[in-house]
């Protein structure tokens, strides 16, 4: 698996201290509240994982599964519901939870469904943001790091549905999505 890597983009030891950072500032914003968070999975998981042992405070947390890529490379930018939450988010305080932000088609329709079903405040946390993909004007909260416009593979990011659980995000070789 870790020879279909081209290059190592974010290492383990760099996204554990991320995460640190990010709960942290998380802790301090969210201090009287009681936030909700929101994991869209499936990419979210290591992430959301790592990211709610650093917050320091009561949160909720529920699942919500989307979907604009449909196994390639490049976003479909028709975004699908496959799994709702199974929690009210009318008065809460949300806080998504993201892998990766590119065109911002996928967020753009959630935050919108998300403020139309009575959310409090919504906001966003992503590991990754690529915002020269953007198709839509959208700027996440908290960003773990800004990378240029490639294709990412590990840590929760999958091509195809593999890597993953590579420990750290990496740039996948072009010869293996080429070759389909
Ligand atoms: P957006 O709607 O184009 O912003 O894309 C958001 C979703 O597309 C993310 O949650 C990922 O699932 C997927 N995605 C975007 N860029 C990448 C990438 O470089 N590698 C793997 N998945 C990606």
């Amino acid at each position: 698996m870790h020879s279909d890597i081209a290059k190592v983009l974010v290492s383990k030891e760099e996204i554990d201290q991320i995460c640190k950072t990010l709960g942290v500032q998380l802790t301090k914003d969210y201090e009287h509240k009681k936030p909700l968070l929101v994991g869209l999975l499936k990419g979210c998981i290591p992430f959301i994982s790592d990211l709610a042992r650093q917050i320091d405070l009561k949160f909720d947390i529920a699942y919500m599964s989307v979907s604009s890529y449909h196994g390639g490379i490049a976003s479909s930018g028709d975004v699908k519901i496959k799994m709702d939450l199974d929690i009210s988010i009318k008065d809460r305080d949300v806080l998504i939870v993201e892998d990766i932000v590119d065109t911002a088609n996928t967020i753009v329709t959630i935050v919108e469904l998300f403020k139309h079903r009575g959310a409090k405040s919504v906001k966003m946390v992503t590991l990754l943001d690529k915002p020269e993909g953007r198709l839509r004007p959208f700027q996440p909260e908290y960003v773990g790091k800004v990378i240029p416009k490639e294709f990412v593979v590990g840590y929760g990011l999958d091509y195809n549905e593999y890597y993953r659980n590579l420990p750290y995000v990496g740039v996948l070789k072009p010869e293996i999505y080429n070759n389909q």
